[in-house]
């Protein structure tokens, strides 16, 4: 599998999910396994742009690409990405288990969109459920960070 700029190795059967693949063959346990059908967006990871539910994928789909973007992939050179800063900045930051993949959602949003609408945003985070936050300051942050990247003109 293509994972975080990597090819990397894993054996899985024909029902290993790509969850299952990411977290208990790769170690890449920034995915989480929240309710494991497709329900929460704990899972996500992003593929080509795509924000994809990775606990009802099936690795074999993803042996020969596409690219496969997590958590782990998001920091660059071991600096957070603009959008991890705009999330601490502005205090929108929700639990580890929820966090990383409204992260990735927001990413794959802003891959295809740079300059999304609040409203845009929403439906892109729509799938990341959380009954602890209110949703402002996530889509506050996911504002900041498009403006971020709109800046830098690497959106
Ligand atoms: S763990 Fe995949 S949607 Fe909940
Ligand atoms: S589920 Fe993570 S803070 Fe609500």
């Amino acid at each position: 599998m293509r994972v975080n700029g990597e090819e990397r190795d894993c054996a899985v059967t024909p029902n290993t999910t790509l969850l299952e693949a990411l977290r208990y063959g790769l170690g890449l346990t920034g995915s989480k396994q929240g309710c494991d059908k497709g329900d929460c967006g704990a899972c996500t990871v992003e593929v080509e742009g795509e924000a994809i539910l990775a606990c009802i994928s099936l690795a074999l789909a993803y042996h020969d690409g596409p690219a496969i973007t997590t958590i782990e992939g998001v920091a660059e050179r071991g600096q957070p990405h603009p959008l991890q800063d705009a999330f601490d900045l502005t205090g929108a930051a929700q639990c580890g288990f929820c966090t990383p993949g409204i992260l990735m959602s927001a990413w794959a949003l802003l891959r295809k969109n740079p300059n999304p609408t609040r409203q845009e945003i929403a439906q892109a985070l729509s799938g990341n459920l959380c009954r602890c936050t209110g949703y402002t300051k996530i889509f506050e942050a996911v504002e900041r960070a498009a403006e971020t990247l709109r800046q830098r003109g690497r959106a």
